[in-house]
């Protein structure tokens, strides 16, 4: 059976090497805008690549064991890389998602309790109004129009983090001014930290600098008096119960040092959830909804499924075990288009790996990217196979180099809140629409802070006969 094989930058040829060496200097350049472009076929297939550039050098760790030692074994001797503060500080300062060390481990045990399971189950409710929002939203062009269904997706998967985190839904004011201004971020901030480290200098990045900081104000420009407001008030003896990630970040004390976090601290904590808890979920969402419009037959039997399980009543929160092919398609969305392509790492000491010896100070990326193409591990890598995740053949691959969330301590925090909304989200869009290719239109990937479409992301939506609303009622 032939599967879909979607587009990405194509990578460099082993044969055409002598050329691609001589551009190779522009390349690295251009890779300021586009981590996946400069890519080499060998990197698809290597254990570990490295490239030395005057005064660093980079290795990319692209087999199991190096990824196990480096993420989960030996984590503490391989912290984040200073690449990602320098892409991510303007907007989010030194949040759980950029720290290291004590500073990070404080964080991280004042975050966990808001994801916890139990606090999962309980969002769902929010998730579903969000999900309810979307679909009177599509309903009004669902007619074979073409949709921007990556910016539908931004919407809603802001909507929901925007609900979870302060109870409230956000306008479509507000989700076009974070849509539009994280784009600018995204571009701006990815190359103003990649020209800082790879050595450029300074000048080069100074427009893309301000570009950076200006959507980040933004932004904040949005988040921030809200939590101000909230800060403040239950900090003069106001104790309303709002039951939110909000309210579980202001109240929590660290049990080890029993401090609390202030208020500068709190709006980049949230800045930062809300970043990290919708751009990638969004991203993954629109490259899922397009994989499915390129493949009718997966597309029509997770539609059956859905019937099947769900009939025309709302989701709940047992539904979503029993659906099946909505999680496979997720799942190997996220396999295809892992939203954060590369997770760069630095390593502390001087180290051996394989048959190189690191030097101490040397970036190691791992690349969800990489992994989950990998042409020695996966059958048909470049393939949109769903049903991959039901044959046996796959358990080894998914155990070992299937890494969308990362693995480790500093695993996903918002993993099962991802996986939650998705499923809400595909199950609840595929029963009720039919979604269509644009013709002549392909997007086309690019990895900047996560993996979009530089294009865009256009399908044509049509509404199914006989699916009546559904009207969010949680179990
Ligand atoms: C499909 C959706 C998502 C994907 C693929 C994803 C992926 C990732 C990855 C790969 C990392 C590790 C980054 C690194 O180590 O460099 C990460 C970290 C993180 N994610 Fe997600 N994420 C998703 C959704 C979410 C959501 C919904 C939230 C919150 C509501 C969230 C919150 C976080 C946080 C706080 C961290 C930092 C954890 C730490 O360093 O301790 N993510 N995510």
């Amino acid at each position: 059976m032939t599967h879909f094989v979607p587009r990405y930058p194509e990578p460099m040829k082993k044969h055409s090497w002598p050329l691609q060496m001589l551009l190779r200097p522009l390349k690295f350049i251009r890779s300021r805008n586009c981590a996946i472009s400069t890519l080499s076929d060998r990197a698809y297939g290597m254990h570990l690549g490295e490239l030395r550039l005057p005064g660093q050098n980079l290795l990319i760790a692209n087999q199991p064991d190096l990824i196990k030692r480096i993420l989960v074994d030996e984590a503490d001797h391989f912290p984040k890389s200073q690449m990602m503060s320098n892409m991510l500080q303007l907007l989010l300062g030194d949040s759980i998602f950029v720290s290291n060390g004590e500073v990070w481990k404080r964080q991280r045990r004042m975050m966990d309790p808001a994801f916890e399971g139990v606090r999962v189950k309980v969002v769902f409710g929010l998730m579903m109004q969000a999900s309810d929002a979307l679909i009177e939203r599509l309903d009004l062009i669902a007619d074979g129009r073409e949709a921007a269904i990556d910016i539908e997706m931004t919407h809603v998967t802001a909507d929901i983090i925007f609900r979870t985190i302060f109870s409230k839904p956000l306008e479509a004011n507000e989700a076009l001014v974070i849509y539009e201004a994280f784009n600018r971020f995204q571009e701006a901030a990815f190359a103003h930290g990649m020209t800082k480290h790879i050595g450029l200098p300074d000048w080069l990045s100074t427009f893309n600098f301000r570009k950076a900081r200006k959507a980040a104000a933004e932004i904040r420009a949005v988040l921030d008096p809200i939590i101000s407001r909230r800060y403040e008030q239950w900090h003069r003896g106001d104790r309303t119960e709002h039951g939110d990630i909000l309210q579980s970040l202001i109240e929590v004390t660290d049990p080890v040092t029993g401090t609390q976090f202030d208020l500068r601290e709190l709006c980049e904590q949230v800045a930062m959830l809300f970043l990290a808890g919708h751009e990638t979920s969004a991203s993954a969402l629109s490259w899922a909804l397009y994989l499915l419009a390129m493949d009718g037959s997966v597309q029509e039997r997770m539609h059956a499924e859905t019937v099947a399980v769900l009939d025309d009543r709302p989701i709940t929160f047992s539904d979503i075990r029993k659906l099946d092919i909505t999680r496979n398609v997720f799942m190997e969305t996220l396999r295809l288009f892992p939203p954060v392509a590369f997770l760069p790492r630095v390593a502390e000491k001087a180290c051996p790996m394989r048959d190189k010896e690191v030097r101490a100070g040397s970036t190691v990326s791992i690349s969800p990217w990489l992994m989950g193409r990998h042409r020695r591990y996966w059958q048909e890598p470049d393939a949109f196979d769903p049903d991959r995740f039901d044959r046996p053949e796959t358990v080894e691959p998914q155990r070992h180099c299937y890494l969308p969330f990362s693995k480790g301590p500093r695993v996903c925090l918002g993993a099962a809140f991802a996986q939650q909304e998705a499923a809400i989200i595909l199950a609840g869009l595929v029963r009720r629409y039919r979604f269509d290719p644009v013709p002549g239109f392909e997007p086309k990937p690019a990895a900047r802070l996560t993996v979009r479409s530089t294009n865009g992301i256009r399908l044509r939506v049509t509404r199914r006969v006989n699916r009546a609303a559904t009207v969010s009622s949680p179990e």
